[in-house]
């Protein structure tokens, strides 16, 4: 599975990183990550926060500056057949199942510098200490720096995770870039994967071969600031359903020559639709029901909108998240009956496109166990909560690979360019998973 290591033109970036010929103390891990993470900022900030496309520039130059600090350290790395980065360090036994550090580069567009970033850091880091002190793991440990974690540029989420399992589907591939409009499957072919293999479900890599596969990750809500926990372990992840545009079609008319029981309005009709939605989900969480809902984009066409006009169309996104694949699939019966209603009491029509279903995961709990337990050797104590947002490591978990996953502490939230995560709870965390590949429970 060596593939082509393909580096392109961003390697010829300046590299500040120089490896120092000791095993490093804490100072040059921190050095390292400052480095890091300012210059994938210079690599790929984009004027107002950062922007590494899915399968696209900013991505692909974060890959080769990652590569490039990886070969300076010694340590080997290719690109897989879905043009993911893999960086190797062989353990005592080569020939037993390995273990995956991982965490994705893309980013949202205007995202944070440390959504994903962070994770392929801890586990490239963890490598470095390892190969410096000499130190070799029970098991080959492989970082894996995937693509195409983030749904906001193709619609759909874990591309890069789901490609090794044969569960991207073709017409996942065809889906439209937000602002080319030229498909996914293009944007591969680009980067180097092998799209016909993949588009074929080739599985490239077997659950069997993979003992553990661990993600660092910073937390992308408020929990961890509000509770004074700086690091985390992951007990479960949500799952979700999604549509990338809805469109709501109505009828256009003069704003003021139609009265109300003649008009087809397409934005009040989205609006009654999503206020129904949102009392459903008032409703469940009343309930006890693990569920949150999010129409991110809602828009009329700017080519032809005006004040004075009744408006003919609407495009939502819509998409709902739970922990329970049960609740999920309820909510969404509701989705579509209530979108029945509205179309017949306002005379419009709902075309929901292709949906995506990604579902909820549960985390392994023999790592789980195993990280709360170094959590607390390093003073760290033993916190375990769940995640509202989703990760790779679901993607693993549900492909049968013992998963796990370590937060860190991370202010403003994540996907805009406030986040903020400070790095000696980055080094905390980066530690927890360091010991966790020492001592692997398998
Ligand atoms: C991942 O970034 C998500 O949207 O949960
Ligand atoms: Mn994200
Ligand atoms: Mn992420």
């Amino acid at each position: 599975m060596h593939g082509d290591t393909n580096h392109g033109r961003a390697m010829n970036t300046p590299l500040k990183f120089r490896p120092a010929a000791r095993s490093p103390g804490e100072n040059d891990l921190r050095e390292i990550s400052e480095r890091f993470f300012s210059d994938l900022a210079d690599l790929t900030g984009d004027g107002v926060g950062i922007s590494r496309a899915t399968f696209g520039d900013g991505e692909t130059k974060a890959m080769n500056y990652v590569a490039r600090l990886a070969e300076a350290e010694g340590l080997g790395c290719w690109r897989d057949p879905a043009a993911n980065l893999v960086i190797e360090l062989p353990g005592l036994d080569t020939e037993a199942p390995y273990i995956i550090c991982g965490s994705h580069l893309d980013s949202v567009p205007q995202g944070g510098n440390y959504d994903g970033a962070a994770g392929v850091l801890a586990g490239l880091l963890a490598l470095i200490r390892l190969r410096r002190a000499g130190i070799v793991p029970p098991r080959t440990v492989r970082v894996m720096a995937l693509r195409g974690e983030e749904s906001a540029w193709f619609g759909v989420c874990y591309l890069g995770s789901s490609a090794l399992f044969g569960q991207l589907a073709s017409d996942d591939m065809a889906r439209p870039h937000r602002d080319t409009g030229k498909p996914l499957r293009h944007y591969m072919t680009e980067a180097g994967a092998a799209v016909d293999r993949i588009a074929a479900g080739d599985v490239l890599v077997d659950p069997k071969s993979v003992a553990a596969y661990l993600e660092l990750h910073i937390e992308q809500g408020p929990v961890m600031m509000a509770r004074g926990f700086p690091v985390a372990v992951v007990t479960g992840l949500r799952g979700n359903i999604r549509h990338q545009n809805v469109v709501c079609r109505g009828e256009a008319g003069h704003a003021g020559a139609v009265p109300r029981w003649l008009r087809k309005d397409a934005v009040l009709a989205a609006a009654d639709l999503l206020s129904r939605y949102d009392e459903h989900w008032r409703a469940l969480n009343e309930r006890g029901m693990d569920l949150v809902l999010t129409a991110g984009i809602i828009a009329t066409n700017p080519a032809e909108h005006a004040m004075s006009r009744i408006p003919g169309e609407c495009g939502f996104s819509l998409e709902v998240r739970s922990q329970s694949i049960d609740t999920l699939e309820t909510f969404y019966q509701l989705v579509r009956s209530e979108a029945d209603a509205v179309g017949r009491e306002r005379g419009v029509g709902f075309d929901f496109g292709l949906r995506s279903l990604t579902e909820p995961a549960v985390m392994d709990q023999r790592w789980v166990n195993h990280l709360l337990t170094i959590c607390d050797r390093l003073g760290l104590g033993r916190e375990a909560l769940p995640s509202g947002a989703g990760h790779d490591a679901a993607v693993f978990a549900n492909a049968g690979v013992p998963s796990a996953m370590i937060f860190v502490r991370n202010d403003h939230g994540s996907h805009n360019p406030e986040e903020a995560m400070d790095l000696d709870d980055f080094l905390k965390g980066a530690d927890v998973l360091f010991n966790a590949l020492l001592e692997p429970p398998l």
